[in-house]
């Protein structure tokens, strides 16, 4: 009797595992970054598919046991919806589970959802690369413990107007490979871009990090580094080349270990900063030059430097944008009188105020605190939405001196509707307002529905640099 029913356990045991281990063998499994250069080096997978899932393990918590939680709405952002597996794509999903398919770059503007980003939908270091919005992810979200239990990197058949997912590019996603992806997130710190470009050891050196910064900017570089680690072999499969892509040759000051920057100085002024500058560089004469910005090739005005750290408060205003660089300053001839600025040693980080931020209850919305000419301005940013006037009919900008004054104790203030429109970005249109106030930091801009009970808040002004932005 006891041995029957323990042999009728173990025979239930048995058909479970198998049942559980036949619904996850359907679809390959992909547990690491180097499963994934696999796969793109000998299959057909849209690029969009490795910055959807590069943008899903960013949005997303993975505790100690594996639990996924969103950090955003699974039901309806990033083009979300539901997914009834009509098709029979996936096995029936388990009681109080739900399928949902994200990355729908298609869904409707002016909505409360959050939108497939610009780098997903137009990554800048994939220019070539033609946005054909097949690449989804499918998860199941247990609709009680809003948790994410099992994810799969699919795609839409190419050239079928039909919506069917194509099940020989179905692949299943582990939380160990969403872990990794997740080492890659945003981050303008060059330093921690060498050391994960080390941990992952694929024979790229110094000049093509550096290349890798210049094409994707620095904010997104380890995006352009994981993109790179995958696709190389893919790249030589169909003959595009790096080469292909524009190449920009500056060096960024932290490839030689030197630091050229700018901060907030006073009277809304630039001051820019200095470290590491090795003697012999010195010695030879050395100077550190402002430009607009990365683009601009009119030199703004310059300062010789004589020692390897220092600080230098400029009369230059503080712009957006504003870079500093270093160039060799010396006499080449005997018979000039005096040194002369000559070639350029590297480049130092653009200045940019902080990052946007979504304004509560209406993500088409983004209020951000910027500079000009060192008076302290709003913009919002307003995602392709004609209603929004409606919507912010009776609604208002205020800056703060600190995080710490209440909301009625406001500086200067405009209405959202004065706002005047400047030059669109992505797919967002802005809208400025610049005060009469002069940047200093700690500064806080608030937006204002119609009482006041602020629906945004935006990262105070920085006085030093700030490392780890935000990214919208
Ligand atoms: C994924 O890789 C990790 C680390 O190598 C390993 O512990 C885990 O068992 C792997 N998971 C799968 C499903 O292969
Ligand atoms: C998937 O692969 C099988 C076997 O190669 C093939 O018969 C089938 O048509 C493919 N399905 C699609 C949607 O490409």
């Amino acid at each position: 009797m006891k041995t029957s029913r323990a042999v009728l356990v173990f025979c239930l045991l048995t058909l479970t595992a198998l049942c559980c281990q036949s619904a996850s063998s359907i679809f390959p499994t992909l547990n690491s970054t180097e499963d994934l250069r696999r796969v793109y080096s000998h299959r057909s997978i849209p690029e969009q598919s490795l910055l959807l899932l590069h943008m899903f393990a960013n949005k997303i918590y993975i505790d100690n046991h594996d639990n996924i939680y969103p950090s955003f709405n699974p039901t309806t952002d990033y083009g979300s919806h539901g997914y009834w597996n009509y098709e029979n794509l996936l096995v029936q999903a388990p009681p109080g589970c739900r399928y949902y398919t994200i990355g729908n770059v298609n869904k409707n503007t002016c909505s409360n959802s959050r939108k497939v980003p610009q780098y997903v939908r137009h990554p800048k270091g994939l220019t070539n690369v033609p946005m054909e919005n097949r690449a989804r992810i499918i998860f199941c979200l247990n609709i009680h413990w809003k948790t994410v239990h099992e994810v799969y990197l699919t795609q839409h058949y190419r050239w079928q107007t039909s919506s069917a997912y194509d099940p020989n590019h179905t692949f299943r996603i582990t939380p160990h490979l969403l872990r990794e992806l997740r080492s890659f997130s945003f981050n303008d710190d060059v330093t921690a871009l060498q050391s994960l470009r080390d941990q992952y050891n694929q024979n790229l050196d110094d000049t093509q990090l550096n290349n890798i910064i210049n094409i994707w900017g620095r904010h997104q570089a380890p995006l352009g580094l994981l993109i790179s680690l995958i696709l190389n072999m893919f790249r030589r499969r169909t003959g595009r080349s790096s080469g292909s892509e524009p190449m920009h040759q500056w060096q960024n000051c932290e490839f030689q270990q030197i630091n050229v920057y700018l901060v907030t100085g006073s009277n809304g002024n630039a001051k820019i900063l200095w470290s590491g500058v090795p003697q012999h560089v010195l010695k030879d004469g050395a100077a550190v030059v402002l430009f607009n910005n990365e683009n601009d090739k009119t030199k703004r005005g310059y300062k010789q430097i004589k020692s390897s750290e220092g600080s230098l408060e400029t009369s230059m205003r503080l712009n957006e944008g504003l870079q500093a660089r270093l160039h060799t300053f010396k006499r080449s001839h005997w018979w000039e009188s005096s040194p002369k600025l000559k070639n350029e040693i590297c480049r130092g980080e653009e200045f940019h105020g902080p990052d946007s931020v979504p304004v509560t209850g209406s993500m088409f919305a983004k209020l951000q605190l910027f500079v000009r000419n060192g008076k302290s301005c709003f913009r919002l940013y307003i995602d392709n939405c004609r209603e929004w006037k409606s919507h912010f009919g009776k609604s208002w900008v205020a800056l703060y001196t600190s995080i710490s004054k209440s909301t009625r104790e406001l500086g200067q203030w405009q209405w959202v509707t004065k706002f005047k429109q400047a030059q669109d970005s992505g797919d967002f249109k802005s809208f400025e307002h610049c005060t009469r106030t002069t940047v200093v930091p700690g500064m806080q801009a608030r937006f204002m529905i119609k009482d006041y009970n602020a629906k945004a808040y935006t990262p105070t002004w920085p006085n030093s640099r700030q490392f780890s932005r935000q990214f919208p």
